[in-house]
C-alpha cells in the first residue's frame, strides 16, 4: 500500500493555493470587502472552511453546473450538501416558484399545495401524518420534543459521530467509550451527557444496555450515517433496533434528510424501514427551504390527546414562516416533477460510474483507500476497508489531505461536498462530468505519490 507522503502533500498544497489565487481575482475581492460587514467575510460561520484560502463566490447556478463571479464553471457535485440534490432550479420547480410568489408568499394559512404535498409524501414514505418546518434541524427538534412528550421520559439517543443539524441534544461524542460535549460545542444550553446517550452505530449490545434504563424518548438515527463518510448498518441491524426500540418503549426517529438519495422513498422504503418518525429536509423543496416530519397513528393519537388549542402557538413547535405557501408550491413541484421514481435510475447510475472511476484509481496506485456508494451519493473515504461506526470512519479522516483533494478538484472545475470526500448526482448528472472527475481525481493521486 503506498504511503502518502506530507512533504510532497504541503508541497502540492502551496502550488494549489497559489493557482487558486490566481484564478479567482473576483471572489478575492468580494472576499476582502466582506471584511467590513460579515463576520469571518461570509454570510454563514462554515463557509470559511471550505479548501482554499478564501470561498468562491456564486454568479448563477443551473442543473449540475454552476459559473462564479470570476466566469469560471463548475461541475456541482456538492449540490449545497443535498440542498440542491434536484439540480439547480429544475425548471418546473422555478416556474411554480414564480407563480406562487407572484400570488402570495406566506400567510399563516394553508394553501391548496398542503394538501396535495401531505398525500404524497404519505403514499411515497408510508406515514400517514405530516407537519411542515423551514428546516430539517427544526424538523428533529420537533419530533424529540414530541417523543419526549409522548413517552414522559427524559433523554434521547443519538450514534456516534453523528449529524442531524443543529440540534443541541446531539453534539456528543464518545471519548475512550465516555460521552462528552462534541469539540467545537458553542454555548451548549446544558451538558449534552445529561439529555442524551451516545452509542456506536453497529453496536447493538451497547444500544441494548443504553436503553435499558428504560429513560430514553426516542433514538434518533440517519439509516445510514453519511456525514462522518458513510457508513452502512450492518445485516439484520435496522431490524434489531426496531425490536430493541420498541421493547424498551422508545420511539425511532428515522432521519431521511440524506438517505434520500437510496431511492424516491428513501432508505425506509427502500428497506422496508419501520419509524414512528420520518424526517425529510433540503431536497424536499427543490431548495427552497422547506422540511417535513411524518409519523404514525399512534404518535398522531398521542399528539392531538396531549394538545391543547389555547397553548398550541406557544408549546415549543413553531415557526411563523413554517408550511408557507413557497415551500409547500416548491415541494409540490419537486416531488411531482423532479425527485420522482423515474429520475432515480439515471441518478445511481451516475453514482456507481463515479465509484468505478475512483476504486479504479486507487487500485492502479495501490492506495489505502476505498469508495462506498447509496444510492446517488458516493465518497472516496482515506481508510483500506469500510467502517463499521463513527468511530472508524472518524478516524479515517485526514483533514490535510481532505484539503488538498478538494482544492485541486476546485482549481479544475469540480465542486466535491466539503468537510468530507462525498459526491451526489443529480437528475441531469452527466456521465461525461463524471469521466472528467476520474480523470482530475487520477491526476491528483498520480501527483500525491510521485
Ligand atoms: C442527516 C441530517 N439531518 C438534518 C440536517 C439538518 O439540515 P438543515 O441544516 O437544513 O437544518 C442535516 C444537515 O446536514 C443532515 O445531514
Amino acid at each position: 500500500m503506498t504511503e502518502i507522503d506530507r512533504a510532497r502533500l504541503n508541497q502540492l498544497h502551496t502550488r494549489e493555493t497559489q493557482r487558486f489565487i490566481s484564478d479567482h481575482p473576483q471572489s478575492a475581492a468580494h472576499y476582502q470587502r466582506a471584511q467590513s460587514s460579515l463576520l469571518g467575510g461570509v454570510p454563514m460561520n462554515w463557509m470559511k472552511k471550505w479548501a482554499g484560502p478564501f470561498p468562491i463566490f456564486v454568479k448563477s447556478a443551473q442543473g449540475a453546473h454552476f459559473t462564479d463571479v470570476d466566469g469560471r464553471d463548475y461541475i456541482d457535485l456538492c449540490l449545497g450538501d443535498t440542498g440542491a440534490m434536484t439540480g439547480h432550479s429544475p425548471p418546473v420547480v422555478a416556474d411554480a416558484i414564480a407563480r406562487r410568489v407572484r400570488e402570495g408568499i406566506t400567510l399563516m394559512l394553508p394553501t391548496e399545495d398542503s394538501l396535495w404535498v401531505g398525500e404524497e409524501l404519505r403514499r411515497r414514505f408510508g406515514l400517514p401524518f405530516w407537519q411542515f418546518t423551514l428546516t430539517a434541524t427544526d424538523a428533529n427538534r420537533f419530533a424529540i420534543r414530541l417523543a419526549r412528550q409522548i413517552t414522559k421520559r427524559p433523554r434521547i439517543l443519538v450514534f456516534n459521530w453523528c449529524y442531524h443539524g443543529t440540534v443541541d441534544e446531539s453534539f456528543i461524542t464518545l471519548k475512550d467509550g465516555v460521552a462528552q460535549a462534541r469539540r467545537g460545542n458553542i454555548g451548549p444550553p446544558v451538558d449534552p451527557a445529561v439529555t442524551t446517550r451516545v452509542v456506536e452505530f453497529n453496536d447493538l449490545a451497547a444500544l441494548q444496555q443504553a436503553l435499558a434504563a428504560g429513560d430514553v424518548a426516542c433514538v434518533l438515527a440517519e439509516p445510514v450515517m453519511t456525514n462522518v463518510g458513510i457508513v452502512h448498518p450492518e445485516t439484520g441491524y435496522h431490524k434489531a433496533l426496531r425490536e430493541l426500540t420498541r421493547k424498551s418503549g422508545t420511539l425511532l426517529i428515522i432521519d431521511e434528510t440524506h438517505t434520500i438519495c437510496a431511492g424516491p422513498g428513501g432508505y425506509t422504503r427502500a428497506e422496508n424501514l419501520d419509524p414512528d418518525f420520518f424526517i425529510f429536509g433540503k431536497a424536499i423543496a427543490g431548495g427552497v427551504p422547506g422540511a417535513a416530519y411524518g409519523f404514525t397513528q399512534e404518535v398522531a393519537k398521542c399528539i392531538s390527546d396531549g394538545q391543547n388549542l389555547e397553548d398550541c402557538d406557544t408549546g415549543g413547535i413553531g415557526g411563523t414562516l413554517a408550511g408557507n405557501a413557497l415551500s409547500l408550491a416548491a415541494m409540490r413541484a419537486t416531488l411531482t416533477k423532479v425527485l420522482t421514481r423515474e429520475a432515480f435510475p439515471r441518478m445511481i447510475s451516475a453514482a456507481e460510474r463515479w465509484t468505478a472511476g475512483v476504486e479504479k484509481a486507487i487500485a492502479e496506485f495501490s492506495l489505502p483507500w476505498h469508495v462506498t456508494r447509496l444510492g446517488c451519493r458516493a465518497e472516496y473515504q482515506f481508510s483500506p476497508t469500510r467502517p463499521k461506526n463513527g468511530t472508524q470512519a472518524h478516524d479515517a479522516m485526514d483533514f490535510e489531505l481532505e484539503r488538498l483533494m478538494h482544492l485541486y478538484a476546485m482549481n479544475r472545475g469540480i465542486l466535491l461536498t466539503p468537510f468530507h470526500n462525498m459526491a451526489l448526482m443529480s437528475p441531469q448528472a452527466d456521465p461525461e462530468d463524471v469521466d472528467q472527475h476520474t480523470r482530475v481525481f487520477r491526476e491528483a493521486v498520480k501527483e500525491l505519490v510521485a
